[in-house]
């Protein structure tokens, strides 16, 4: 039976770098039989956790009423979830780290509703050729899905695409290629 992948995705740009590799990865996914769904956290409005403690009061994970409310049901129903992004200073873009952060309301300290969710993968992209960066991202991803407690399935990275499109052919066929393999 195929899985459900969610891909969520970092960027504010809609067919940008890191929108490309998410578009290859879920090809792949639907080509071994996957159905996978892209949820665009660069462009929907997530703000930051406000550490209210105030989790699933109200039925929803996060009290907040923004667009999280939109991504808690694709959580709770995949498998498997992808990371995918461009980096912005070192890190995950402010976006999609916000949504991040609120993943508290499912795994944090306590415990609160851990997700049914058993595996991973991260594509990432960034103008800068080779760096340190890709690596320090890809070890902050592994950190978050250990504490999860999710199996890594892949990890895709590719630098030097600094405008829009320019991300190398090479890479789109790993991003395929990995989620051919979920
Ligand atoms: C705010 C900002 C910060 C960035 N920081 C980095 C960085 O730390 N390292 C890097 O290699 N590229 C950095 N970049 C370049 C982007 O990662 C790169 O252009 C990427 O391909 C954009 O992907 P996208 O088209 O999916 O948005 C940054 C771009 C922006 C706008």
């Amino acid at each position: 039976m195929g899985k459900k992948i969610l891909v969520l995705t970092g960027s504010p740009l809609r067919g940008g770098n890191s929108d490309l590799l998410a578009d290859a990865l879920i090809r792949g996914a639907q080509a071994s039989g996957h159905t996978a769904v892209k949820f665009e956290a660069g462009i929907k409005k997530i703000g930051g956790c406000t550490a209210c403690d105030r989790c699933w009061e109200d039925g929803h994970a996060c009290i907040e009423k923004d667009d999280f409310h939109e991504l808690e049901p694709l959580l709770e129903s995949c498998d498997v979830m992808v990371f995918c992004a461009p980096v912005y200073w070192m890190g995950f873009p402010a976006q999609m780290k916000a949504a991040i952060d609120k993943l508290y309301a499912y795994g944090g300290k306590g415990g609160l509703r851990p997700l049914a969710v058993k595996e991973s993968a991260l594509l990432l992209c960034g103008g800068d050729p080779t760096a340190p960066e890709y690596d320090y991202v890809s070890q902050g991803y592994q950190m978050i899905i250990e504490y999860l407690g999710w199996k890594d399935k892949g990890i895709v990275w590719q630098g030097g695409a600094n405008e829009t499109g320019s991300i190398a052919p090479a890479a789109l066929q790993k991003a395929e290629s990995l989620g051919k393999s979920l």
